[in-house]
């Protein structure tokens, strides 16, 4: 480990949800460890870029839930040596509304297709050039249920949970270390207006986003080389499973 633990010298590295709270902490903080990132979102590009503090050649708009945009996004960018997908959406609706199946199906589609297309994609290519990381992102919600979120989000983020230990158990074999992190509530756009109530938790507050990106980032550096099917609970002592 003679680069140290946390060095991401030399890595080139995928972040989606770049323009999001913990998407652009993990920039901030790979790119301060040596690495080379590339930033996709929903937004565009030159939002990306003023967010977390990139060129706008390095940011791009890619909605990771299209199989076909994320396959040929990756075929035609290059070397990539690790990934922190954190792109995802928690709806604030109704499910007993009427329409809501279209919100069950969007979300479903963003945070476990969005997974799953961008493992597909990057996983042969990882194996090829004899190994890489990728770090998704659970949450406390697919242990617990969730504290404010919907049934959608909190099966979602339970079905990437047992994804991740899917996946890992296939890519470990091929030099590929698949993890995730579950975080509890952290301040960002996602949680903003949403009713958390901070004094009740432990540490009576919620999380800060580069809280999150610090073990999103370490688990794509030497540090972290016998990780591999883990989700690392980042929540406060909040929730113990
Ligand atoms: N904030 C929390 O309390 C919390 C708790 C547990 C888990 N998480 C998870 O952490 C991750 C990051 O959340 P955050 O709090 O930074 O949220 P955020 O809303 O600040 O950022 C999410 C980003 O994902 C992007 N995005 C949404 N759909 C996309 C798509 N289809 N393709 C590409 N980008 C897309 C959004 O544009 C946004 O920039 C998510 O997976 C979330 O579920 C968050």
């Amino acid at each position: 480990m003679a680069a140290g633990a946390f060095s991401l010298q030399g890595r080139r590295v995928l972040v989606t949800g770049a323009a999001g709270g913990i998407g652009r902490a993990t920039v901030r903080l790979a790119v301060e460890q040596g690495a080379q990132v590339i930033a996709v979102d929903l937004a565009a590009a030159g939002e990306i870029a003023a967010r977390c503090g990139l060129a706008e050649a390095d940011c791009q708009r890619l909605d990771t839930s299209d199989r076909a945009a994320v396959e040929g996004f990756v075929a035609g960018a290059g070397r990539i040596d690790g990934l922190v997908d954190t792109a995802a959406i928690c709806p604030a609706d109704d499910w007993m509304a009427p329409d809501w199946d279209e919100a069950l199906q969007r979300v479903l589609a963003v945070n476990v297709g969005g997974p799953i297309n961008l493992a597909r994609a990057l996983l042969p290519a990882m194996a090829a050039q004899g190994g890489g990381r990728m770090v998704f992102c659970g949450s406390i919600a697919g242990w617990m249920g969730g504290i404010v979120s919907g049934p959608h989000y909190a099966f979602s983020k339970g079905g990437l949970h047992a994804f991740i230990r899917w996946l890992a158990r296939r890519a470990a074999p091929q030099g590929v270390l698949v993890n995730a992190v579950a975080p509890g509530p952290v301040e960002t756009a996602m949680t903003e207006g949403r009713g958390y109530r901070p004094e009740n938790y432990p540490l009576g507050r919620m999380a800060q986003p580069e809280e999150i990106a610090a073990t999103a980032v370490f688990l794509l550096g030497p540090g972290a080389g016998y990780a591999a099917g883990a989700v690392f609970d980042i929540n406060g002592a909040t929730h113990f499973r």
